[in-house]
This record gives C-alpha cells, structure tokens and sequence, in this order.
C-alpha cells in the first residue's frame, strides 16, 4: 500500500502532466511534506516556486492551475496559500476507507523494501582485552535497532560484530601471561576480563621498561602473524576471556550479533596493498604507504613503515569483502562521530580504488555523539575509571525497581523484579534512541525513569493502557468485520498519525536517525490520549470500531517498539 505522502504526490503529479508540455520535475522530485500545523491541512507540496523557475512564471498561478487540473476526489480541501504551497486535506471517508485496510493489514500498512536487499550493519565491536565502554553501548543499542528496522522490512541483514581482536598488543599480553600466568592461557584455569585487563596492563608497562621483555613480546608477535599453534591458542583463549563478558552485556540486552573480527580480514590484507599499489594510489610517505586525498590533510595509511598492517588496512579489507563477497546493497558501520575522518578516508579510497560504487551500494557511517554525565563531561564513574557497562545496566534495573517499590504498592515482588529487569534495561535504549543520535546526551537515570515526557515508561504505561481497554471490555467481542469511521477530530488526528507510520520507518530508514520513530511514538501515545479524553469507547453506538481503533494504536506501538528493541509488557 503506498503511504497517504506517495498518494498526494502522485495525484499532483497527474495533475502538473495536464499543465505542462515538458515537464520540469519528475514525480521523484515533488516535494511533498507533512503539514507542519493541523490548520494548513495533512500535506503540502512545495514545487510550484521549482516548476515557476523553470517556466519563467509566478509560482502562485502555477499551484493554481496544478490545482485546477488535479484529482479532488480524495480530498476535502486543497488551498494554495503564500508564495505558491498547495494545502491539502484528505477526506474523513478516504481516511477511514484507508485505515480500514491497515487495520486488518498484519503489515500495518507498511509495505516491504522494492527490491530484495542485502544489508551489512556493522555495529557494537568492542575490543579484546578491554571492558566495553558507553560509546560502545551506544553503538550496540543504535546497530540493533537500525538491524530490526531492515528486518521489519524484508532486507536480509547480517549484523556484524567487528571487534578489535587483532594486532601487535596481543604479542606483549601472550607473552607476559605465558610467563606469569600460564594457567590462564592454557585455560587450565578459569580467568575474567578485569584480569585479563591487569595483566594488560602489566605488560605494557614491561613493555616499556624492559628490553629483553620487549624481544620477547616482538617475537611472540611474529610467531602469531605466521599462525603459530601455540602463539594461536594463546590469543584464542584470550579472545575467549573477553568475549565472556561481551555476552554477559548482550544477554542482558537482548542483542544478537555474528563475531567478524578484525582478524577474519587478516589473510586479505597484502592483496589491498598490492591492488591499491597497482592503481597507483599509494604514496610512500616517511617509508609508510599512504593515501592521500585532495583537501584532508591526513592521510589513509596503509602499510606502516615496519612492514605492519592496521586498523586502516583492515577496514579496506572489510569494505571490499562486504562488497564483493557478501554482495551488501548497503553497508552501515554504527560508531561514534570521532571516527568521522577515518571513514571518509576509507569511503574515498574505495570510490578510487573502484570498490565501492555509489551508485549500486550505499554505504554510510553512522557516527554518534559523545555520552556526558550530569557535570556536563565524558561519562565517568566517581572513581574516574570509565563505567563497566554490566554495573551500568544492572544500577539501572535497580533504580527501576526502587521507582516500582514507591508507585506500585504491593506488588508481587518475583513480578516487581520482571518488570524492573524489562523497564530499567528499556529506560537506557529509549533514552539513547530517542535523542538526536548525532548530538552528545546527557546519562540520567533520573530522567530516562520518569513516568511522564518522552520516556520508555511512558510509551510503555501507554501501551499497557491501550490494551487493557479491550481486556475490560471484553477480550471475546469479535473485530474481524467492524469497520473504522473517522469523524471526531481527535479520532481522525489518531487515525492520521497511524496512517503515516509507514511514512516516520521510510524517514528512519533514509536518515538512519532512530529518533524519528521514538518522535512518532511518543506523539502517536499523545494522539491516543486526546482521541480517549474525546472519544467514548465503553459503552458508545461506535464502540466496536472505536475499539477497532484502540488495537490498531496498540499494535502499532507494539511494532514501534519492537523494532526498537524495547520490550514491551502486557500489564503495569
Ligand atoms: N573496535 C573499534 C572501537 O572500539 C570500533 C570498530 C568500528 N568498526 C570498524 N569497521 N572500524 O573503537
């Protein structure tokens, strides 16, 4: 079913086709937006100030002849207001006839992808041998649900972890931990991440002071880029350790990713030298190998003087496979905004190099900005050690619960303890998802609780709400032959906005901003208040169909929400 924007655009299209000879604008490119005041009407188009350029004429009388020649069928009203923006109002019966379909619709009326699509979303990717930080958080609750996103929408996706599990610092910790810890690398006996973190540390510090140390850890290094059995083993079990705890955090945050670390693009490495060598791209810069590009000072490197490979490399490696092997329609890498430059660097190389074609495969980094505390600065701990993400999560299901002990007297407390696992765990993806993803947040467990605002809580009660109302009514009343009327201005304002849900999931889907849809939710659950305060549903002629209405909104919250990853309850 084409969204109500595509319907408007469509019928003003038609209608220019009858004005001009030539016409100046593909469909495409009528600009067609939601209307920005309920009293301009549901849509505007813009082109006509486009189309007068083109024609030489004033655009007011071009959206007036557009006008004049259009299809006013389904609508109530189409104004031309100001310079030349066409208003238009739908009519309350196309409405309704429209949101009849969606309501039996298990799409919700939201059509799948055009085409079948392959995406690549790449996101978490934490590093071995160190804890997962906020920004790292971020990354995962941001990836999973642009991942759900595409899912909803009929792509295959591959989620990838791409974690930080190869390079020269694994020689320093196999070859300290083989000297002070060999149990641990033999596994012989169990160890954990901080350990693992000190005894990191450890060696750097030996690194740094000792000579003899240093010729041991190169060595170590060798002997694991030649794939040496012992070296190997040692750096599996490390990989091992870490990755314990990595799942610990997707466990309690219900995420699912395929590992495809660094290390996995390994053997491919010298083949992108070799390649980028051949097309004449590289520039030997101090002995590195570099790729330079017009205006950025800084370069791609792609070999280090010393011979080496690295991140740079590797991410050349992983666009090329992405491309190539895993056939990708779009790649999206989920990381904060100081990586900006790098994949620009990477985005221009492999347009260069012939990688990547924009014009078959999207690729976009999806940067995000800095996590602040309530000082205004980098998210820390008192200690001023950054936070460990499990500690992060579980104070927040704990402060959950101390809300729920205050609002909800005498709950059952093995169903207090659900709940708080389900809303503190939410409260902390909503509150990420729903801020302007490009901007930095402020962490506050404080606000990300509240009951009211734009909060997972509220959304949550809200839906709670919306399915209860049939529950009392009576869960065995029969829908499947009621039909929707819109007439009351707030039924209609509710059935509008369940209309363009379709519209908010095409926006995120373009934008790859998850905010659009947290927006589109927390007004749909405004929407749904003001149609209740107006609307009688118990006991009303209209409470069938009105009732009709309420499971549309809950199901469509429902939806919303899922694709968010936020989990949703039955009862409050
Ligand atoms: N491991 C990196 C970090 O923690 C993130 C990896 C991002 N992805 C990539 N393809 N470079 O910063």
């Amino acid at each position: 079913m084409e969204t109500l924007q595509q319907n408007v655009r469509t019928t003003v299209f038609e209608g220019a086709k009858k004005v001009f000879s030539e016409l100046p604008l593909s469909e495409k490119e009528i600009e067609i937006t939601q209307a920005t005041q309920e009293k301009f009407g549901h849509y505007q188009c813009n082109s006509a100030m486009k189309w007068a350029k083109v024609l030489k004429k004033v655009p007011r009388e071009i959206a007036e002849a557009v006008v004049a020649s259009m299809n006013h069928e389904p609508f109530e009203k189409i104004e031309v207001a100001g310079p030349g923006f066409i208003n238009l109002t739908f009519k309350n019966t196309f409405l309704s006839e429209r949101i009849n379909r969606v309501a039996h619709d298990p799409r919700l009326g939201v059509p799948p992808l055009d085409q079948a699509q392959k995406i690549v979303v790449e996101f978490s990717s934490p590093n071995i041998a160190k804890e997962m930080h906020v920004g790292h958080l971020r990354s995962t609750i941001i990836g999973d649900a642009l991942a759900r996103l595409f899912e909803f929408l009929g792509a295959d996706v591959v989620r990838l972890n791409h974690v930080g599990d190869w390079g020269t610092a694994f020689g320093m910790l196999i070859a300290h931990m083989r000297e002070e810890v060999p149990e641990a690398l033999s596994g012989e006996k169990e160890a954990d991440l901080p350990q693992l973190m000190e005894w990191y540390r450890a060696s750097k510090k030996r690194f740094d002071e000792d000579e003899e140390f240093k010729k041991r850890a190169r060595g170590a290094v060798v002997a694991l880029q030649g794939g040496e059995e012992d070296a190997l083993k040692g750096w599996e079990k490390i990989c091992e350790i870490s990755r314990k705890a990595f799942e610990a955090v997707y466990r309690v945050l219900d995420i699912h990713l395929e590992e495809r670390g660094e290390s996995f693009y390994n053997p491919m490495l010298p083949h992108v030298v070799e390649d980028l060598e051949k097309k004449g791209l590289i520039t030997v810069s101090e002995g590195a190998k570099c790729v330079f590009h017009e205006g950025i000072r800084i370069p791609l490197m792609v070999q280090k003087s010393d011979g080496g490979y690295n991140y740079d490399t590797t991410d050349m490696a992983a666009m090329l496979h992405r491309i190539e092997e895993e056939k990708a329609d779009r790649i999206l890498i989920v990381t904060d905004a100081g990586q900006n430059l790098h994949f620009e660097l990477i985005r221009r190389t492999c347009e260069q190099a012939g990688y990547l074609d924009p014009e078959k495969v999207r690729f976009d980094h999806v940067p995000f900005g800095v996590v602040l505390g309530p000082d205004g600065k980098k998210f820390r701990t008192r200690s001023g050690e950054t936070e460990r993400l499990v500690d992060l999560l579980q104070a927040a299901i704990n402060k959950a619960d101390e809300i729920l002990v205050m609002r909800e007297e005498g709950m059952d407390p093995s169903q207090r303890k659900e709940l708080a696992e389900i809303l503190g765990i939410d409260a902390i993806k909503y509150a990420d998802l729903s801020s302007n993803r490009i901007s930095d947040y402020v962490f506050s467990y404080e606000r990300m609780l509240r009951f009211e605002g734009n909060t997972a809580a509220f959304i949550l009660y809200s839906y709670v709400r919306i399915h209860g109302i049939k529950r009392k009514i009576g869960e065995e009343i029969d829908l499947s032959s009621e039909s929707i009327v819109l007439e009351h201005p707030s039924e209609v304002g509710l059935g509008l906005h369940l209309l363009r849900f379709s519209e908010a999931l095409g926006s995120m889907e373009q934008e790859l901003l998850p905010n659009i849809l947290t927006d589109y939710l927390y007004l749909l659950a405004q929407k749904f208040n003001l149609f209740f305060r107006d609307c009688r549903v118990e006991g009303d002629p209209a409470q069938n169909r009105r009732l009709l209405l309420c499971e549309l909104a809950a199901s469509v919250l429902g939806q919303g929400l899922q694709i968010l990853g936020i989990k949703t309850v039955e009862k409050m």
